[in-house]
């Protein structure tokens, strides 16, 4: 069942009723300032830090579910209604919500009164512009109100939900005109406030949430100000500071009128925080009075009609441009749409955003992860290498002189995070894959020598390429028994916790350290990780490829011999006959192994094994395939081991603690999905390839929403396993690798356009039935119009590739930087 459809013209996904199936949200903004709205037009602001500045309040895991947002109410003749329908639930007598690239639309109608509110972040810009159009689409002249509706968050979103006892008594409001302004904690110690406005007189307005409620005992679907058509003009000292203003509208019939709200944020420096003056008319409960004049500027900005439209016209720009980057026309709209709109744009939101803020992110607890953050880039790079740089550079400070890695950085202070800590296995590595990825886009190897410090070393002149080296020798140097990388406190599975064993509820399986180990250093120097064995054998001739580059052929040649190594003794250690194994624990065991009870075969060191080319030579790669096949694939994806864990495992930690089919314990984990579907593409199964890809990509799961849940145009985390009741229900939507992960999928391995050290590569591993299909690639300042043939109807093979009409041997366009277009045409055969 669907809830809504594809504007593929106009990018934009429109939702056709208010209750689907879980909130279907959108992001705002993707600089500084970020918003969250779903189509109901719940959500929140927030400024750079989902948790240390948030702009706007909002409660997680609320009964109902997604109460609290930017509000319109309407009272018309005593009928009360919200144009999203939520909060009060008035059925509409229309309704659509259009989720666009950086926009949304949310159109409702009711009794022949029409309310259209376009929400968006203008480029450049630290605020929210709401625009509301009315028209009166009846037959006769109609009177009525309407309300609007912000709750503050008290700027520390973690404080804001806790320290009541303080809170409630810290917020502060001014107000002056039409435009309402959060000052909580601004005589102290903070030098930044917010407000909201509107670009017409007011009639009322509201700052006391209980005021504006009417009563502690009423909820947002029942303010009685709204019900009885008038504001109570409060004035907020201590509880919870709103702003809402009220107007009342007289239309004739067919006549519209546009207002402009404006929910914005601002910085003073710290010697012009204050007013010398205080003007006529300001309302204010303090003895100072708000240096407003960047507030004034940014209304300024956009209080017309005509300055919104032009807003939304640089916004559209924008995202034309970027998406002109790379696209595609092959023989399926679904594909089409995930390449050329939703994917990509995904993927600047979890670039933007890492995991922090989402409907399934609090925005609280974790920061920007250094896995997490280095795998965005690899879907991102080709639209703001610029950006995808300075994010390099920021994520390798955070590194260790050893190699090591904080696992997460806070983004204001972009210092690592020392409660978390590291020790998490893979995350050198993918440093080497994100600085690569970096490269071959862009061909900067300028990057290597920019000065990067290191965390322990902070004052330290050192380069980029010294992170890479330490990187790749942090594996090397930290091997088990098996010569295989130690797994320590976990590898890119959380959940894989190996030397926790942990027997006390509440602990942190990440970050416990179990005394056993205390003295080895906080983790067993047995158990060892066959995923990142794989992942080292699959990054590490990238490193090697980084070496010869400069020139520097020993250390090229001794990196390539630690490789060889670890493909060695990971196909005498870890093999099992017909797939990998997963680790060895802490006793020496295997894990993910035939002899294993449950769990015995693991997703994920099998597609880096396979792209290794690891014991490729006695057919390991295609068993290992064809086991996946045969026991993780199900309906609705790969699940990420089998049989599932039923009992408490000490000796695995948190993987074992989720009931079957959920999460790590043999949930589909659409992020290394993406990995086979790569490792099928590249053994040339093209067709197995596409139908894993179309299992998890969004747009295929439209027609079953129902049982999918979570927004039908970008992907999830996870979606529940075949062991569980909810098969196939998705879960924490957007904040995930699998953005970037699938659109490395589809469009480096399936449609095969790939950029390289030295070129393009253009080798694709599509299904058989597809007669071909087009790319448009812009790569190092070229333009590429790409055709592929296939008119003998084969997964993959090159036969033949000319630019420009000339025939190149093999399958790498080579970069000719004049600045061009160039014909790229290809027959597969
Ligand atoms: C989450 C984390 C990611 C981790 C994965 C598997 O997606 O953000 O870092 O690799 O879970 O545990
Ligand atoms: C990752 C995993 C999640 C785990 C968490 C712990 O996000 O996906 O299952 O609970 O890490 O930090």
């Amino acid at each position: 069942m669907k809830f809504g459809h594809f504007d593929d013209t106009r990018k934009e996904y429109v939702i056709n009723t208010p209750k689907t199936p879980y909130p279907w949200i959108n992001y705002l903004g993707n600089q500084g300032f970020f918003s969250l709205i779903s189509n109901t037009a719940g959500g929140y602001s927030f400024y750079k830090d989902a948790r240390l500045r948030r702009i706007t309040r909002y409660r997680y895991n609320n009964v109902p579910l997604d109460m609290g947002g930017r509000y319109f109410y309407i009272n018309d003749n005593g009928t009360v209604w919200n144009p999203g329908w939520s909060p009060v639930k008035t059925e509409l007598d229309s309704y659509e919500c259009r989720h666009g690239m950086g926009y949304t639309v949310i159109t409702g109608a009711k009794n022949g009164l029409k309310a259209e509110v376009t929400f968006f972040v203008p480029q450049d810009y630290d605020g929210e512009v709401q625009q509301v159009v009315l028209t009166n689409d009846s037959a006769s002249e109609k009177s009525f109100s309407i309300f609007s509706m912000a709750e503050w968050c008290l700027w520390d979103a973690q404080d804001d939900c806790t320290n009541f006892q303080r809170n409630f008594s810290t917020g502060r409001v001014e107000i002056e005109g039409s435009t309402i302004y959060h000052v909580t904690e601004y005589r102290d110690r903070r030098n930044h406030y917010a407000f909201y406005t509107v670009n017409d007189e007011i009639d009322g307005y509201d700052t006391d949430r209980d005021a504006f409620l009417g009563s502690i005992y009423n909820g947002w679907d029942n303010p009685t100000t709204v019900f009885e058509g008038k504001a109570s003009n409060s004035f907020a000292d201590g509880w919870s500071p709103v702003a809402s203003h009220y107007k009342k509208i007289t239309l004739a019939p067919g006549e519209s009128k546009t207002l402009i709200y404006i929910l914005g944020y601002a910085e003073n420096p710290q010697d012009k925080k204050f007013a010398d003056t205080k003007p006529e008319g300001l309302l204010t409960r303090e003895t100072w009075v708000l240096n407003k004049e960047k507030a004034y500027a940014m209304i300024d900005k956009y209080n017309t009609p005509e300055k919104v439209a032009a807003g939304l016209a640089e916004l559209r720009a924008t995202w034309d441009n970027l998406l002109s980057i790379f696209k595609v026309d092959t023989p399926d709209d679904k594909v089409n749409r995930m390449v050329n709109i939703w994917n990509q744009y995904q993927c600047m939101v979890t670039f933007n955003l890492s995991r922090s803020a989402s409907y399934f992110e609090s925005g609280i607890g974790r920061g920007m992860g250094f896995r997490d953050s280095n795998q965005d880039i690899l879907g991102f790079v080709h639209q703001i290498p610029e950006r995808a740089r300075e994010r390099l550079i920021d994520i390798a400070s955070t590194q260790l002189s050893d190699g090591g890695c904080y696992h997460q950085y806070q983004p204001l202070t972009k210092k690592g995070n020392a409660d978390i800590g590291g020790d998490f296995s893979d995350d050198p590595l993918w440093m080497i894959l994100s600085v690569a990825s970096y490269i071959k886009e862009t061909g900067d190897w300028g990057i290597l020598d920019a000065n990067v410090p290191f965390d322990d070393d902070p004052e330290g002149k050192h380069t980029m390429l010294e992170h890479l080296d330490v990187s790749f020798y942090h594996i090397v140097n930290n091997l088990g028994p098996h010569g295989l990388p130690l797994a320590m406190r976990a590898d890119w599975n959380d959940c894989i916790n190996l030397s926790c064993f942990s027997d006390t509820p509440g602990e942190s399986f990440q970050t416990y350290t179990n005394p056993k180990f205390k003295a080895e250093g906080g983790y067993s120097k047995i158990a060892e990780s066959a995923f990142v064995a794989a992942l080292f054998t699959y990054t590490g001739p990238a490193y090697v490829g980084i070496l010869e580059h400069l020139g520097k052929n020993d250390e090229a040649a001794k990196a390539q011999a630690e490789i060889d190594k670890m493909k060695k003794n990971t196909m005498e250690s870890a093999f099992d006959g017909d797939w990998f194994i997963r680790a060895y624990d802490a006793n020496g065991e295997k894990m993910g192994s035939k002899e294993c009870e449950e769990g015995k075969i693991f997703i994920e060191p099998q597609g880096f094994a396979v792209m290794s080319e690891i014991g490729k030579e006695e057919g390991a790669d295609i068993k290992t395939l064809n086991a996946i096949d045969k026991y993780l694939n199900c309906e609705f994806g790969l699940v990420l081991n089998n049989p599932a864990f039923t009992k408490y495992y000490i000796q695995y930690g948190e993987i074992s603690t989720y009931p079957g089919g959920y999460k790590e314990n043999a949930g589909i984990f659409t992020h290394n999905n993406a990995w086979i579907i790569c490792a099928e593409a590249y053994a040339g199964r093209g067709d197995k390839a596409f139908e894993y890809y179309s299992k998890i990509a969004p747009a295929f799961t439209e027609e079953t929403s129902d049982i999918h849940k979570t927004e039908p145009y970008v992907y999830g985390q996870m979606i529940g396993g075949k062991d569980a009741k909810n098969f196939g229900q998705g879960k924490n939507s957007w904040l995930t690798g699998t953005a970037a992960w699938n659109m490395v999928a589809i469009s480096q391995y399936i449609l095969g356009v790939k950029p390289e050290f030295d070129g393009l590569r253009v080798d694709p591993s599509i299904p058989s039935a597809w007669d071909g299909f087009t790319a448009s690639r812009q790569f190092r300042g070229d333009t590429y119009e790409i055709t592929i043939k296939n008119p003998d109807h084969v997964c993959k093979g090159v036969k033949s590739l000319t630019v420009d009409g000339q025939p190149v041997e093999g399958c790498i366009v080579p970069v000719s930087g004049d600045g061009k277009t160039h014909k790229v045409e290809v027959t597969l055969g």
